[in-house]
């Protein structure tokens, strides 16, 4: 049975980061939402609670029976999580005097309790907090303070319940990493196994035994998530996977080819399949980008379903779904609004009738990666910039004809080359040129010129949620312009993108 660590989410920023950090232990973890908790059996070794943008003081804020697990589980409350165990245990917790929010020091430790093993005097913590609490329970013992918060952490006696009050997760919290080794390792007693190849063993076992002699068609895109599912696919049912690789023609220059050839080389079934046609035809006039987006959305549906149907008696949808997206996330704000309607999320429409397999969906991004890295994949894969399903076609404002495509792959080319050959290729989270459809003066020898402008986009990111524009040198931005210019018939002039995140988007549209 593999044990785990359930982290209940109250809503905070740091949830998944916590996740993360158990998961660099080698501790496999899981979040759920307060109310949502799974049944805790014999595989669970401890429970962590996040923080939330509640206060315990307000009405409704979010509750969790802690009692019923915390003489039997060892807890670990963090932020709200210490300040709600705290509160609804005979202390009382307040609005502190000053929000304290920032670096602080611990400037008291209990240097023999199992938590602050290793943990020196003086360490330096993250507080994020408007609540402190201000009085504990009598069977409460303080394990550490800083010198505005008293009870910056501390243990229920007797029980393996822990709170703390500042956040061990995030960097700046400089001993937080070696604070939640020692209540994974001494204190939930985790054995520390989970590893990507141990990942790929149980996975690969738990597929044999759910897919049997099934079929499976899956959707292949080049990208990093469906390339690893597949190859996991593949080590466990052989040439019943069935991949489609579909060619929209909004793919990068010669994409098409060499991720074809790439994914015969590590031996998948792949059929290839050229509907650029039916892409163009129907994105024709159309400039609107949610309506390319459902156009190019709408074919993509119809090619597979086509390719798919010609695949005998298959029964189920490989998808490479990761973790982050089907993450429950406590709705804080109420649901946020449709900013573009992408992300793959929502899958295939119920006429395909298949039953869904997706054996990424315990995995964070860097997982993904290095699950694929022990799998052999590419590195040239399992490296490369996210690219969106609907491809260039959203990085050619207005609509899209296929001499803008063929304009914008070779601007492109030359872009991601430079990257590479300049050496900063792995150094940037996403890159890529768009084609912008307003023509500007220029001039040529003696001749006078009207033509269009590329911008090329470079970010830094963690997740695409937010980004900022990467500072790229100039010698590089430089030898980049002039060879489009020189290069890319129909072009001109060069522009670089200085915006970040928000609130510009990543993607022009
Ligand atoms: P934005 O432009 O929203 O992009 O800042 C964030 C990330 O999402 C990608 N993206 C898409 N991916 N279908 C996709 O599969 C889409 O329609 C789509 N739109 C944006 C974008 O490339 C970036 O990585």
């Amino acid at each position: 049975m593999q044990e785990k660590i359930l982290i209940l989410d109250f809503g905070s920023q740091f949830t998944q980061l916590i996740a993360r950090r158990v998961r660099e232990l080698n501790i496999y973890c899981e979040i759920h939402p307060f109310n949502k908790v799974p049944e805790v059996d014999q595989s669970v070794k401890g429970i962590i609670l996040s923080g939330s943008p509640y206060s315990v003081r307000q009405d409704d804020a979010p509750h969790f029976e802690f009692i019923k697990h915390h003489k039997t589980l060892p807890i670990l409350g963090v932020c709200y999580g210490a300040q709600y165990i705290a509160h609804f245990h005979g202390g009382e917790v307040l609005a502190s005097s000053t929000r304290e929010y920032g670096r602080a020091n611990l400037d008291f430790v209990k240097q023999d309790n199992p938590l602050f093993k290793d943990v020196p005097t003086g360490s330096q913590v993250w507080m994020s907090h408007a609540d402190t609490i201000a009085r504990i329970a009598g069977d409460f013992e303080i394990i550490a303070s800083t010198d505005s918060v008293k009870v910056a952490a501390y243990q229920i006696t007797g029980t393996q319940t822990y709170g703390i009050q500042f956040h061990p997760e995030v960097t700046h919290s400089t001993d937080g990493k070696q604070l939640l080794q020692n209540f994974l390792v001494d204190i939930c007693h985790c054995t520390q196994d989970w590893t990507p190849d141990s990942f790929i063993e149980t996975t690969i076992a738990e597929l044999k035994a759910k897919l049997g002699d099934d079929k499976v068609v899956l959707g292949l895109s080049g990208g990093v998530d469906s390339s690893v599912a597949a190859v996991l696919l593949h080590q466990a049912i052989g040439k019943n996977l069935h991949c489609i690789f579909v060619d929209n023609g909004l793919l990068r220059k010669d994409e098409y080819q060499s991720v074809l050839d790439s994914y015969q080389h590590m031996g998948l079934n792949i059929k290839g399949i050229d509907a650029k046609q039916r892409f163009y035809d129907a994105l024709a006039g159309v400039s609107d980008p949610e309506k390319k987006r459902k156009a190019i959305g709408r074919v993509f549906i119809e090619v597979f379903d086509d390719a798919a149907h010609e695949v005998q008696g298959v029964s189920w949808l490989g998808q490479g779904t990761i973790y982050p997206d089907v993450i429950e996330s406590v709705s804080v704000k109420g649901p946020s609004a449709t900013i573009k309607s992408h992300h793959n999320v929502g899958g295939l429409p119920d006429f395909m009738k298949l039953k869904v397999v997706e054996p990424l969906n315990t995995l964070f991004k860097d997982e993904v990666r290095r699950v694929g890295k022990a799998l052999g994949i590419d590195p040239n894969i399992l490296g490369r910039h996210p690219f969106p399903g609907p491809g260039l076609a959203i990085r050619i404002l207005g609509d899209v004809t296929p001499e803008k495509v063929e304009i914008l792959q070779q601007a492109d080319a030359i872009y991601i080359n430079n990257l590479r050959s300049g050496g900063v290729y792995d150094k940037v989270w996403q890159a890529g040129a768009i084609y912008l459809p307003v023509q500007s003066v220029g001039v040529m020898g003696d001749e006078r010129t009207y033509e269009n402008v590329i911008c090329l986009r470079a970010v830094e990111s963690l997740d695409g949620m937010t980004a900022d524009w990467c500072h790229l040198p100039y010698d590089l931005l430089a030898k980049i312009s002039n060879e489009i210019i020189n290069n890319v018939k129909g072009i001109n002039r060069v522009v670089y993108d200085i915006s970040s995140k928000p609130p510009a988007t990543i993607e022009w549209e």
